[in-house]
């Protein structure tokens, strides 16, 4: 939602990218824990378990409510990347949708950012030149941009909540 704020969106499309980002990976209610968790690489079935939660997902939004076609959409998209690469595979090559281009550099920056199982969390510089290197064929260059600028100014700062609808930022 900073993000989609960050780059001028309106209210409401703030609000929905920021649905869509909360409910991206709701798909991996579906993937049995010891393959989420695994600490070792997974085996090439493991993987393409792993790699449905974004159709899980999607078909588990819409079944639940029609209303959110925008997260059904970026909960599809968001492991898609900007040159057709990624999962699921397209039959036919085409533009995703804003919104999942956002979540994508997002998702990506919180996953490396955060220490898994089988790696230790990445320091905030070490990801954002990660996500620089990969801009234009993985992630989509204005949103990268943007996400990185936006980084520069936040990463170091906390936001501190004063009251029910006012944050501070602190360096
Ligand atoms: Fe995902």
């Amino acid at each position: 939602m900073g993000l989609a704020e960050w780059i001028g969106l309106g209210a409401q499309d703030v609000r929905a990218f920021g649905v869509a980002g909360l409910l991206h990976d709701l798909g991996k209610v579906k993937i049995p824990k010891d393959i989420l968790n695994k600490a070792g690489k997974l085996s090439p079935e493991e993987r393409t378990i792993m790699n449905a939660h974004p159709i899980e997902g999607a078909r588990i939004i819409i079944a639940t409510e029609k209303d959110l076609d925008l997260a059904a959409v970026v909960a599809y998209e968001h492991h898609i990347m900007l040159n057709g690469g990624g999962y699921p595979s397209l039959r036919y090559k085409r533009d995703c949708h804003n919104a999942s281009k956002l979540v994508h550099v997002c998702d990506v920056y919180d996953a490396l950012r955060t220490k898994r199982p089988y790696r230790d969390a990445w320091a905030a510089e070490k990801v954002l030149s990660y996500l620089e290197e990969k801009m234009g064929t993985e992630f989509e260059t204005d949103v990268t941009r943007q996400f990185i600028k936006m980084m520069g100014e936040r990463e170091t700062k906390v936001a501190v909540v004063t009251s029910e609808d006012q944050a501070v930022w602190t360096s």
